[in-house]
């Protein structure tokens, strides 16, 4: 059994998830409309995989005889100024997603829940790999530079950087 103070806090991390699911989807789409393939295609499995980890945590509740909520999901913001500013919020998403990740373990600790606290490690070590993919990215757009022949090459990038395919 989770407590009702853990059970809230789950929910509160698959809304989280839900809504980076959103935010990946708005960014594929705006990396479409502006003939970005490569990043299109790299946002689309990235949303993909976050609707993995909001069904993880769906899954972990309703075994825990307690009750997942489905989170309301706001409209994502669904433009940008640049390929740059995307990457830039994707990786300040996935910081902000670590962040809640170690409030949920810090929670399990105090609960002295092990089961939860066992079940989280899986999602600490995802989140490091989620921040360095975005971050090396950044790094390659800012050794890359900027014009449309970047953009081009950036674009290409994208093709070798893919989310792994993860079993639920
Ligand atoms: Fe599920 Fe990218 O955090």
């Amino acid at each position: 059994m989770i407590s009702e103070k853990m059970e809230k806090a789950l929910n509160e991390q698959i809304a989280m998830e839900g809504a980076a699911m959103h935010k990946y989807l708005a960014m594929a789409l705006w990396c479409d409309s502006e003939g970005l393939d490569g990043s299109a295609e790299f946002f689309y499995e990235q949303s993909d995989e976050e609707r993995t980890h909001m069904m993880k945590f769906v899954h972990y509740v309703q075994d825990q005889d307690a009750r997942a909520i489905v989170p309301t999901l706001q409209q994502p913001q669904g433009e940008y100024e640049s390929i740059y500013d995307v990457v830039q919020k994707a990786y300040e998403g996935e910081q902000a997603v670590t962040a809640s990740i170690h409030n949920l373990v810090d929670l399990a600790e105090k609960d002295n829940d092990r089961q939860t606290w066992t079940f989280l490690q899986w999602f600490v070590t995802e989140q490091l790999e989620e921040e360095v993919q975005m971050r090396k990215l950044l790094d390659k757009m800012k050794l890359i530079g900027v014009g449309s022949r970047a953009l081009y090459y950036i674009d290409k990038e994208f093709a070798t950087i893919r989310p792994e395919e993860e079993a639920e």
